[in-house]
């Protein structure tokens, strides 16, 4: 079931304004982790605070777990865990008197409060630094409060705008693990970023977003086959390949082969860049017939396209 179904949305700010968001239709399904990526104004911003309830498009609709934003906005509400791109913080709380604060707004009885904040501390890391101001903490340890903030009324679907910038790698990859752990918890995670690599290998699935219209939206997995119909894989030998070419390229479901140029095997063994039709099978099918015509195969690899590269493939904007 889609636990984000988001149909037709339009918002123009200003009129005869390029609109921000144009005929946005697309779902999110429960478990996944979705990432929505698209260059600078690209529209995500304007897209998640939608769905936050925060701002009426001009036209379209959002259902949070079949209720509507505009119609039943307090169970959207309820249902979403959001993390804006940048949230004031009140930096002379304590870690736990914040988290304890918003676990109040939300309507958490006192006595829950307590041992709850300690569960959300401790799932986000932050348990060491329960009694520390708000402001001592680095720039990933808020955003990592950010997460257990949103987190106080145990919402289904966490929405965060850009969670990963200006975090350093060591963070990112904390953060990651955090989204990672929410999902086996059972959350739907909705990630916007305008840098692939920071969603790269956490998504699950991937809505592109370009000047407002999106431009594929689904499983990474089908994104990338619809992108890439063939399949190419990375064969490494021990000795001469060109034997293992001449052979390689008379096979009927090779549709290319090349020699890898050497200065991209850092001095490692000779390796072809083998082209070919079918699905996984006949990846799986082609290393059988190299073993078993005799090529001494060191190494047998299917090239794993990164979002980033789909992304570039897609859209004219640019990444950094
Ligand atoms: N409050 C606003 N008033 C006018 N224009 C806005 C406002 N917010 C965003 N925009 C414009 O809408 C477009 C989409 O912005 P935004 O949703 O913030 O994109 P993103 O989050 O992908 O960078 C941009 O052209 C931006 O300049
Ligand atoms: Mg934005």
């Amino acid at each position: 079931m889609a636990i984000l179904d988001v149909q037709d949305l339009r918002k123009t700010y200003r009129k005869g304004k390029h609109p921000a968001v144009d005929h946005l239709t697309f779902a999110v399904e429960e478990g996944a982790i979705y990432a929505f990526v698209g260059p600078n104004g690209a529209g995500k911003t304007t897209t998640i605070r939608i769905i936050a309830t925060l701002l009426r498009p001009d036209s379209g609709i959002v259902r949070v777990g079949g209720y509507r934003m505009d119609t039943e906005r307090r169970d959207v509400r309820r249902l979403i865990g959001f993390i804006p791109d940048e949230f004031g913080l009140y930096g002379e709380m304590l870690v736990h008197e914040y988290l304890e604060f918003f676990a109040g707004c939300y309507g958490v009885v006192s006595e829950k409060r307590a041992p709850m904040v300690a569960d959300l501390l401790e799932l986000v890391g932050l348990a060491h630094r329960r009694d520390d101001a708000v402001q001592t903490l680095s720039r990933g340890m808020r955003q990592r409060l950010g997460v257990a903030r949103a987190l106080v009324h145990d919402p289904v679907l966490i929405v965060a705008d850009e969670p990963a910038a200006g975090l350093d790698p060591r963070a990112r990859v904390e953060l990651r693990e955090i989204f990672r752990a929410l999902q086996e918890m059972g959350k739907t995670i909705f990630l916007s970023s305008h840098v692939l690599r920071e969603l790269d290998d956490v998504a699950t699935h991937a809505g592109i977003i370009e000047q407002g219209r999106l431009v594929a939206s689904g499983p990474v997995d089908e994104i990338r086959a619809r992108l890439r119909p063939h399949r190419r894989v990375r064969v490494a030998f021990h000795g001469p390949a060109d034997d293992a070419q001449a052979w390689l390229a008379g096979r009927p479901q090779v549709l290319g082969v090349e020699m890898v140029p050497p200065g991209n095997r850092n001095g490692g063994p000779p390796a072809l860049w083998v082209t070919l039709s079918g699905d996984e099978e006949s990846v799986v099918q082609l290393l059988a017939e190299l073993v078993t015509a005799g090529f001494p195969v060191l190494a047998y690899a299917e090239e794993q396209d990164t979002l980033e590269s789909l992304f570039l493939s897609l859209t004219q904007g640019v990444v950094t």
